[in-house]
């Protein structure tokens, strides 16, 4: 059973289904409301638990009615949550959500993410111990991101860093990253570069290993060599949120299989995440993922 470390955002999505996104000054009337889990690390998080993981989540949630549902939540899913500080003066996180035709568009208000600091990811070092992987995405200080990719380091534990939402990174960051998982914006946002490229080409001026996600396309990869494509395996779409995070735990989850493998169950586990509404609403078990992979051989 594979031991996954997340440090990470932890929100509650609170999302609106309409048949397409109102214009500036526009008011629409929606389809349908839903309030569910999300946040880019507790995704991540609960993506590598259904598939059969031991996770361990560091973040930090209000000690507000979100807070306490998001929490209990995590639990539910088997999730280690000793590293999760509950802070009296401040919120938890949300991300207003609206999904049309299968699209969203997302405004995130970090609240309590904005408060998991270097020294609380330090406290947090036993549980890198003899961990597979660390995984990392953007949603929190970067001065956090940097503490969790040290402290790895000393454990001698490989992070996997999602660069969403993107923002320019230090080259000496990247260099100590396995893998890095952006889809080509926010490859192009981490490296300063233009979008409108050839993504193979933004690929080679990463000084680490992509995996660049390429939505129904699949993914392409490179690990030193020529970049790999892997398939996307078709499903109907409902709702894409979540899908970059599912993939990412996936890929943390399989690593050791080797990159091949670990790309392919990552695509297999995206695609079914997207067949149903909400970030974790549709995040797959180990036996629908490997049916799902097994299909496309
Ligand atoms: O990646 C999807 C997530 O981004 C949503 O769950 C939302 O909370 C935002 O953080």
């Amino acid at each position: 059973m594979a031991r996954i470390v997340v440090v990470g955002s932890i929100n509650m999505d609170l999302v609106t289904v309409t048949a397409r996104f109102p214009g500036p000054g526009e008011t629409l009337m929606g389809e349908r409301f839903l309030t569910v889990p999300g946040g880019k690390g507790a995704n991540q998080a609960v993506a590598a638990a259904r598939l059969g993981a031991r996770v361990s989540l560091v973040g930090a949630l209000g000690r507000d009615a979100f807070g306490d549902q998001l929490y209990t939540g995590l639990q539910r899913e088997g999730i280690d949550l000793t590293h999760v500080r509950r802070l009296d003066d401040t919120e938890s996180g949300t991300a207003s959500i609206t999904v049309a035709s299968g699209e969203n568009q997302i405004v995130v208000v970090p609240a309590a993410n904005a408060r998991v600091t270097a020294a609380q990811v330090e406290k947090s070092a036993a549980a890198f111990d003899g961990a597979d992987a660390v995984l990392l995405q953007l949603e929190i200080p970067l001065e956090a991101v940097e503490a969790a990719v040290d402290v790895a380091a000393r454990a001698g534990v490989p992070v996997i860093l999602n660069p969403a939402p993107a923002q320019r990174l230090p080259a000496a960051l990247l260099k100590r990253v396995r893998y890095l998982t952006p889809n080509q914006h926010e490859l192009a946002g981490v490296l300063g570069e233009n979008a409108d490229g050839d993504f193979r080409a933004l690929m080679a001026c990463a000084p680490c290993p992509v995996v660049l996600t390429r939505g129904s396309e699949g993914a392409w990869y490179r690990d030193g060599g020529e970049p790999v494509h892997q398939r996307g395996f078709k499903v109907d779409v409902v709702d894409t949120t979540g899908a970059g995070d599912t993939f990412n735990g996936a890929m943390a989850v399989f690593l050791d299989r080797g990159i091949d493998e670990a790309v392919r169950l990552a695509c297999a586990a995206a695609a079914l995440s997207v067949s149903r509404l909400g970030a974790q609403g549709g995040m797959p078990s180990l036996r629908e993922t490997e049916a799902l992979a097994s299909a496309l051989k």
